[in-house]
């Protein structure tokens, strides 16, 4: 086609696309540029603005490496990856919500009752539940990957303080489907935002805060795995999540436990708790395969 409109600029491009092209790619990448095309038009997108877009985009890819992924950032704050999670939620089983970039693979076992605070100086919180399915009954020999801040607001690959696998574990649920850890309680934080994903935000006049949140890959064989997150109601940011993780069934209430009432056994830190700490009772849902 030598007579490329504006007009006819998106069915051309479909018309370039091969007989052997695959179908699903053709719908989605089909979709996807006939959206950037009626964007472009809509806003009549100037050579200036395209060319800060390109910019961005450079920068985002000049950023990330191993540790720092941008992209999944930008996802995350234009909330693409909370409606993508949305498109495919089951109304039977718990919400899932944003793996986030700071979740590492290989975290140590955890035993039940095990420990995650270890030497940090900040008050208790016991966490547990049971790993369920949608008719209640436990599902036995589940796996929860767990992870959070440290009490300074930063994960372990953030903080030069802390070990690989600080505030990481991995526990297996008994025949009852329940899981008991001991931890502190995680803090609200902000997202990476000393790269262009963080000028977007300052351009856009937002803020990089999360709600304070524990996170869990919740595996179990012949179910979805579940990637969630869970959250205290008390949170300042619950309404206002930067990257739109929050779901109504993931706001938890802690529970504020008076000195002298933790667990005389059961747990790494029975016999060494002796002040108030808090508790949370949380179930995890998980739907069949
Ligand atoms: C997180 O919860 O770890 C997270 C999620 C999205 C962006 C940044 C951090
Ligand atoms: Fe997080």
């Amino acid at each position: 086609m030598r007579n490329v409109t504006k007009d006819n600029i998106t069915d051309v491009f479909m018309s370039y696309m091969g007989p052997q092209t695959p179908p699903r790619l053709q719908e989605v990448l089909g979709s996807l540029v006939k959206h950037l095309h009626d964007f472009a038009r809509e806003v009549n997108l100037t050579h200036d603005e395209w060319n800060k877009g390109i910019a961005f985009l450079e920068a985002a890819a000049e950023i990330s490496d191993e540790e720092r992924h941008e992209f999944v950032l930008l996802s995350d704050v234009l909330g693409l990856s909370s409606l993508v999670d949305l498109l495919h939620a089951d109304p039977n089983g718990t919400s899932s919500s944003v793996l986030g970039p700071f979740h590492i693979s290989g975290s140590p076992d955890l035993a039940q009752g095990g420990d995650l605070r270890k030497s940090f100086d900040a008050p208790v919180l016991l966490a547990e539940g049971c790993v369920k399915d949608p008719d209640g009954n436990p599902i036995a020999g589940a796996t929860l990957d767990i992870w959070q801040t440290a009490p300074n607001g930063l994960y372990s690959s953030q903080d030069p303080e802390q070990t690989t696998y600080s505030f990481h574990g991995l526990q297996t649920v008994g025949a009852d489907g329940r899981y008991a850890f001991t931890s502190v309680r995680p803090v609200e934080y902000t997202v990476p935002s000393d790269g262009p994903v963080g000028d977007i935000l300052r351009a856009c006049g937002r803020h990089p805060w999360r709600p304070s949140h524990l996170h869990f890959v919740v595996e179990a064989e012949g179910y979805r795995p579940l990637v969630t997150e869970v959250f205290p109601e008390d949170d300042p940011y619950l309404d206002q999540d930067t990257v739109f993780g929050v779901r109504e069934d993931l706001v938890m209430q802690y529970q504020n436990m008076p000195a002298g009432s933790f667990p005389k056994s059961g747990f790494e830190l029975s016999g060494s708790v002796d002040d108030a700490f808090l508790k949370v009772d949380f179930d995890l849902t998980l739907v069949p395969a």
